[in-house]
This record gives structure tokens, C-alpha cells and sequence, in this order.
């Protein structure tokens, strides 16, 4: 999950990284309360999850409340690279110095962790590393032992700051490690990281990324979850539990095990060629065991999809034997009753699928078609979907 400048900016307070003042605003007028509130001259800023805000036009410095109102007028609702800004955060002004950059991230080849730093910061990173990379110094860190003084020194001194700013900037980076590892991110960047006029240092950007799978030991990060910005299915199928990804097409998926849910988009997007191009609405593995309850749940989630038109069950009955997977279809349409609108196209295979079919026979609801095979079963949904259509 990326969080948001403003929410970095609050993690590395938290931690003790040296930031400014920031305010998050939704309006002009908040962001004019806001501009008064910090006093002098802020920054408006964009908060957006992409990079490139500050070409993009979504960063200008506002010497005044009116030009805070004015700069957040334009900024917000502007698209950059495809986001819509909804909130900007005023930012009190720093005179700046020098740009610097720093980041630590999760170096998955090399099954450590990777600092990068340079004393060449700010908007022309990227090209920097493309063009001089020996500029950008990188540091690996044992993730056994992190980032403590002496791999500190090591990253300030191979990026080569100079002796006066020395103690500042390890102090900092010890400061953003706590962030790192403390939060379970897997990407903390502060691009730039600034000397003041004063003399101070400062992260005056962050960027930071914390992994989902860390989710249940943090209790606060949650609220750091961006509700509005999610796909709705895909927030209720979260709250569900299920492993459910929307996607662009027709073709409602449900299959147990990543693997042959994967291989079941695969074959509907081939077959959906045939029926003038009828393609996967979704993701959805309702994993090992599935009850009729999350049987019922799946299909409340892709039901409720209105791009949805027909949707193929397709389940290999494992432990869970396909007497529980029909007895789940079963429950479910009873359960969703009237909700029930589109055609189902069933494929069972695997332990005890003949009575797993003879349950479905059995039941004869007017939605359900059996098909034995996969390739078939795929061509059929997509033929009720191009006729729904
Ligand atoms: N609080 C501030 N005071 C003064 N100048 C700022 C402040 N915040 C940002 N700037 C200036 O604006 C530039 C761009 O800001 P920032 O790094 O936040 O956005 P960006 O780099 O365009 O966005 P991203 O990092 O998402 O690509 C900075 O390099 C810095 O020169
Ligand atoms: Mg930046």
C-alpha cells in the first residue's frame, strides 16, 4: 500500500525524521485557513500516488492566502498522469539550500534491503541514475541487522556529503531506517532531502510503502487505507475476506486456487474471442474451502458487478470434496434468492464430482448450466455473455 506525502509526512514526525509543518486541504477555502494557519510562505501541494508532481504543475509556492486559494483552485481536480487530485497539503516553505535524495527499499533478487543516496537530489533523480549513476551511491543493508550507525556513515560517506553536514544527515537516516522498520515499509524515499539556508535538515518529500502483509501488527495503518479511491466491489470483497481483483470484462470468475483461477481468465479471454471478444470480469479464488457461504459471498460480489453478464464457476474439488461446492452454488442461489439474475455456468471436477454434478442436476435451477470441461464451460459463459450483451 503507497500511502500518500502527507501521511509520510506524519509517519516520519512520528519517528522523529525532521519535517515541516503540513496541512491536508480538500477546498481553496480550507487551504487559504491553512496558508494563514502556517504563517509566511507555503507550498501547495498535490497529493496524489504518482511521481512527477512538481513538472506536472501539481507544486507551486504561494507567498500569500490568496495565492494559496488560487494554487489550490487549479491544483485540485487537475489529473496527473491519470489521478485526480482530491487533496492538496499546504506545506510551510522552506528556504532551501541544497537537494539531496535518499531511499531504503526491499531488494527482493538479492533478499536484502537497498539504500540509495546521493547528494544530488530533487526533481532530475531518475535521470540521474540513468545517465550518471555513479552519483547515486547504493548501499545493500543485511535486513538482520538494518541500518545503525556504522551502515549509516557508510551510505553519508559513499554519497559523499560533505564533513560540516555529516552528523545531521546520519542522524536522519537513522531516523528514516525506525521508519522502515518499525512500520514494515518496503520503500521509504525522501526525494529531496534538503539543507536549509539555516543550515537544518529537512525531508521536505516522502514516499513511503507498507506492506499489506504486515497489516494485523499495526492497528493504526488501516486508517491509512485509501477508502474512497478503492474500487467498491474491491473494498467489499476485502471486508468479505476473498481474494477478488476487478477487471475489465464481461465474464463473472470464481475458482478455487490461485493457479487454476489464473488459467481460467486465460481460457474465458480465449474463448471470449469466438463471442466477439467477451473477456473476464475478475479475479476471485475462494481458496480451499468452499462453503456455502463464501460461495454465497462470491457471487454477491460479482452479481453485483454490473459489467458482469454471465459467470463461470469453475472449481476442482480437493479436500473439499464437489458435494460441498454444489451444496455451496445451491445455498447461495437460495440465499440471493431474487438477487440472482445472470447466468451461471458450473464446471466441477475433481473428488466426488459425479455427486457433485447429481446435487446440481438435482436442484435443476432454471440459472445453471453444467459443462464438464473447462474449454467448454468457458466457451459457454462467454456465448451467454455476448447474448446478454
Ligand atoms: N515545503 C517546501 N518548501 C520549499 N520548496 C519545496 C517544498 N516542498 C517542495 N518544494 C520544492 O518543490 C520540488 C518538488 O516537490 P516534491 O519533491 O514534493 O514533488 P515532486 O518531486 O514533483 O513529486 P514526486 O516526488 O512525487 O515526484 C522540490 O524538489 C522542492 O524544490
Ligand atoms: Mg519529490
Amino acid at each position: 500500500m503507497d500511502l500518500y506525502e502527507y501521511q509520510a509526512r506524519d509517519m516520519f514526525e512520528k519517528h522523529g525524521v525532521p519535517v515541516l509543518p503540513g496541512i491536508v486541504a480538500e477546498t481553496p477555502a480550507e487551504a487559504r485557513a491553512a496558508a494563514e494557519q502556517l504563517g509566511g510562505v507555503v507550498v501547495v501541494k498535490a497529493q496524489v500516488k504518482v511521481g512527477g508532481r512538481g513538472k506536472a504543475g501539481g507544486v507551486k509556492v504561494a507567498k500569500t492566502p490568496d495565492e494559496a486559494e488560487a494554487y489550490a483552485e487549479a491544483i485540485l481536480g487537475m489529473d496527473i498522469k491519470g489521478h485526480t487530485v482530491h487533496r492538496v497539503m499546504i506545506a510551510a516553505g522552506a528556504a532551501i539550500a541544497e537537494e539531496f535524495y535518499f531511499s531504503v527499499l526491499l531488494d527482493r533478487a538479492e533478499r536484502r534491503y537497498l539504500a540509495m543516496c546521493s547528494v544530488e537530489g530533487g526533481m532530475e533523480i531518475e535521470q540521474l541514475a540513468v545517465e550518471r549513476p555513479d552519483a547515486l551511491a547504493k548501499v545493500a543493508v543485511d535486513p538482520l541487522v538494518g541500518i545503525d550507525r556504522a551502515k549509516a556513515e557508510e551510505i553519508v560517506d559513499t554519497a559523499g556529503f560533505p564533513a560540516e553536514l555529516r552528523e545531521a544527515v546520519i542522524d536522519t537516516i537513522e531516523k528514516l531506517w525506525l521508519v522502515y522498520k518499525n512500520e514494515d515499509a518496503t520503500l521509504v524515499e525522501v526525494n529531496p532531502l534538503v539543507r536549509t539556508e539555516d543550515g537544518s535538515i529537512i525531508a521536505l518529500d516522502g514516499k513511503v510503502t507498507i506492506d499489506e502483509n504486515a497489516l494485523f501488527r499495526h492497528a493504526d495503518h488501516a486508517a491509512l487505507e485509501d477508502k474512497a479511491a478503492a474500487d467498491p466491489l474491491e473494498a467489499k470483497a476485502k471486508h468479505m475476506n476473498l481474494n477478488y481483483v476487478k477487471l475489465d470484462g464481461s465474464v463473472g470468475i470464481i475458482g478455487n486456487g490461485a493457479g487454476l483461477v489464473m488459467s481460467t481468465l486465460d481460457v474465458v479471454a480465449y474463448a471470449g474471442r469466438e463471442f466477439g471478444g467477451q473477456k473476464p470480469a475478475n479475479f476471485l479464488d475462494i481458496g480451499g474451502g468452499a462453503s456455502a457461504e463464501v460461495m454465497a459471498n462470491g457471487l454477491d460480489v460479482i452479481l453485483h458487478d454490473p459489467q458482469v453478464k454471465s459467470v463461470f464457476v469453475n472449481v476442482f474439488g480437493g479436500i473439499t470434496s464437489c458435494v460441498a461446492v454444489a451444496d455451496g452454488i445451491v445455498g447461495a442461489l437460495e440465499a440471493l434468492g431474487d438477487k440472482a439474475t445472470k447466468p451461471l455456468v458450473v464446471r466441477l471436477d475433481g473428488n466426488a464430482v459425479e455427486d457433485g454434478r447429481a446435487i446440481l442436476a438435482h436442484a435443476d435451477h432454471p440459472l445453471v448450466t453444467i459443462v464438464e470441461t473447462m474449454d467448454g464451460a468457458a466457451a459457454k459463459a462467454a456465448e451467454l455473455a455476448a447474448a446478454a450483451a
